[in-house]
């Protein structure tokens, strides 16, 4: 089964614009093995719930790390079941940017989002493509910072996504040769902390300025379990294309 988790950060303004996007992926016919997992902001979950049809699945761009109490703008994992969200994004590189959040952060979150049932998509990514040498070092770091203590059970609930940050919104991919490439080491790393059966059966995804051109290149590939998409996935005509395509 590959996975294209549709990630619509904070493109879209209006619940009616929401509904109007949802509504269009339900028309969409979405080929046999392809998942297609919608995150719209969290004020439009339970519209787009409500639009959305049943040929997707419904996920949240992000959870908070605490059960209940006085925390004032979080959204918890109880918030988001009662709304039929089933898988979390946790680490976003955008979340890590301007919201702060580090390794002990998104550890917290990757420990509640299982514990509450969640399916969680990790994000992990280098800063700049210069830094092509310091992929390994950097994002195994940040796959062992989130992994860490969690039982083999739980990883059967996990997928890596990787997404170098300068391909994140710049209209530039990486190439699905270097995707690749990191998706081996994730798989690599993961087999170190789990043992190789685990690694085997870890999901890891790319992102990075998928769309209708690029999309093929990357989820066609053995190694790579499918794509994350952010802008391209709120623009209705080329995420169509993108799914038609496949
Ligand atoms: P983008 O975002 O498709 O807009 O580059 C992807 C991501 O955040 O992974």
């Amino acid at each position: 089964m590959k996975l294209i988790i549709a990630n619509w950060k904070a493109y879209v303004a209006t619940v009616k614009e929401a509904e109007r996007l949802a509504k269009k992926v339900a028309q969409i016919k979405i080929k046999k093995g392809i998942s297609v997992v919608l995150c719209p902001p969290f004020v439009f979950l339970d519209a787009v719930k409500k639009s959305m049809g049943r040929t997707v699945r419904l996920g949240a761009q992000d959870v908070f790390w605490k059960e209940s109490g006085p925390y004032t703008g979080a959204i918890t994992a109880d918030m988001l079941k009662g709304l039929s969200v089933r898988t979390v994004i946790i680490g976003h590189s955008e979340r890590r940017q301007h919201f702060l959040e580090s390794d002990d952060i998104i550890r917290k979150k990757v420990d509640i989002a299982l514990a509450e049932g969640f399916d969680v998509i990790i994000c992990v990514g280098e800063q700049a493509r210069e830094d092509a040498k310091a992929v390994p070092k950097l994002v195994g770091e940040q796959v062992r910072a989130a992994l860490a203590g969690i039982s083999k059970g739980a990883l059967a609930r996990i997928t890596i996504a990787y997404e170098p940050i300068w391909a994140i919104g710049t209209g530039v991919s990486d190439t699905p040769d270097d995707a690749l490439s990191a998706a081996i080491y994730i798989r690599k790393v993961v087999g170190d902390m789990f043992g190789a059966t685990q690694a085997n059966m870890l999901k890891v995804l790319y992102g990075g300025s998928v769309d209708s051109h690029t999309i093929r290149d990357f989820i066609l590939q053995e190694g790579i379990d499918g794509v994350l998409v952010g802008r391209a996935s709120t623009d209705k005509e080329e995420f169509t294309k993108m799914l038609s395509s496949l």
